[in-house]
């Protein structure tokens, strides 16, 4: 009998006839988009539940990052890490940005702030850090570098969603974050992302942009985008909030389990939570180093034989895709902790509907090297 496929994350649905009333109201008043009442009303709970000011709702986070690259007005070189998702460095190349990729901090896997400074030159405006797997980076390093420098900040927060830094959300640090409620999030809806604003001002830029830069009726104050969320996806949105406790509860539980059951395995590293913040535990990285049995290449196949889809987060490294990789900061020699957590790095399933039959089994099979 072919044993039951768990994957790396599975998105949480809440059940589908709680979804009914919401597609009603969408069939009576007919408003499918253009910042509707649920639109209106995600914003709302949004900042109440995260704990910011302003948000503004995306189509997804990667026009999201596009656009508050826009709003700031940012140009010429933004440092950032090459661990990440792609969508990371290609929002600079979508607004004529160079990336310069910085290395990450062997702990945190984020960018490492100690080496920030060599890399500013003369064209640099801009910092665009990761808080990678939902850990905060090292917010007042970086913040103190972009203060001497006069640079901006823009944190991709894809995966920081509900994380608190210090008791307030890490969404507040730089001068704007950006969301991803990508399927694969802690909280999805479908599609869709955020950009976080300090001020009302910021927030009215970036709504402007979202939509093609229309301020009224005949005013079009920039070449903006579509980057505006539906209805649809607001609604859902809503819903998804209704049930986010529950789901971050049986993530920490998870985490808990892989943290004890792998305490101790010879090879085995599971990456440490940040001690002044709460974790959203989106995701579940180990590193798979030399003096464990087998590779991490050979363990993430003895797993997919098993039906296990663990995934290589992140592997390869942004800086070595072909539109990249002949950036002289691409170079391997300027990001040697990069490249070697992209080589031992593994993320284990992670996700509510997880049962401990799943979890045993992905143990084992991790245990067993
Ligand atoms: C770090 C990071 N940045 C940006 C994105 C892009 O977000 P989206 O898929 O919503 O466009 C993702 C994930 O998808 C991500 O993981």
């Amino acid at each position: 009998m072919k044993m039951k496929s768990i994957y790396v994350t599975q998105p949480y649905l809440p059940p589908l006839e709680e979804f009914i009333p919401y597609l009603e109201m969408i069939w009576d008043n007919k408003i499918l988009t253009n910042c509707g009442p649920f639109h209106q009303q995600l914003e709302e709970e949004l900042c109440d539940y995260l704990g910011v000011n302003y948000i503004s709702l995306f189509a997804n986070g990667t026009i999201a990052l596009v656009t508050a690259l826009q709003a700031l007005r940012i140009t010429g070189e933004v440092i950032t890490t090459p661990y990440s998702f792609v969508a990371t460095a290609h929002s600079l190349l979508w607004n004529g940005i160079k990336p310069v990729f910085v290395d990450i901090d062997p702990n945190t896997l984020n960018l490492d702030p100690s080496r920030i400074k060599s890399a500013i030159t003369p064209h640099t405006t801009a910092i665009m850090p990761v808080h990678c797997y939902g850990q905060p980076c090292d917010v007042d390093a970086i913040k103190k570098i972009a203060d001497n420098y006069n640079l901006k900040v823009i944190y991709d927060a894809a995966h920081a969603f509900g994380v608190k830094l210090r008791n307030g959300s890490v969404l507040n640090y730089g001068d704007l974050s950006v969301l991803s409620f990508h399927a694969t999030k802690v909280f999805n809806t479908f599609e869709g992302g955020a950009i976080i604003s300090p001020d009302a001002k910021t927030k009215q830029r970036i709504d402007h942009l979202k939509n093609f830069g229309f301020a009224d009726e005949v005013t079009v104050v920039a070449p903006g985008i579509n980057g505006k969320m539906s209805e649809l996806n607001a609604a859902f949105g809503l819903l998804q909030l209704k049930n986010i406790e529950a789901a971050l509860a049986r993530r920490n539980e998870i985490d808990n389990i892989y943290r004890i059951q792998l305490a101790g395995i010879k090879g085995i590293h599971c990456l440490n939570g940040c001690e002044q913040a709460s974790s959203n535990h989106s995701y579940f990285p180990i590193l798979v180093q030399p003096d464990y049995p087998i590779s991490r290449d050979a363990l993430y196949q003895r797993l997919k034989d098993n039906n296990i889809y663990a995934r290589r987060y992140f592997y390869p490294l942004i800086s070595d895709f072909p539109m990249y990789r002949s950036m002289p900061s691409a170079e391997h020699k300027n990001l040697p902790v990069a490249t070697i957590a992209a080589a031992q790095v593994l993320c284990l399933p992670i996700h509510p509907a997880l049962s401990s039959a799943d979890l045993r089994r992905i143990i084992d099979i991790v245990k067993g090297g």
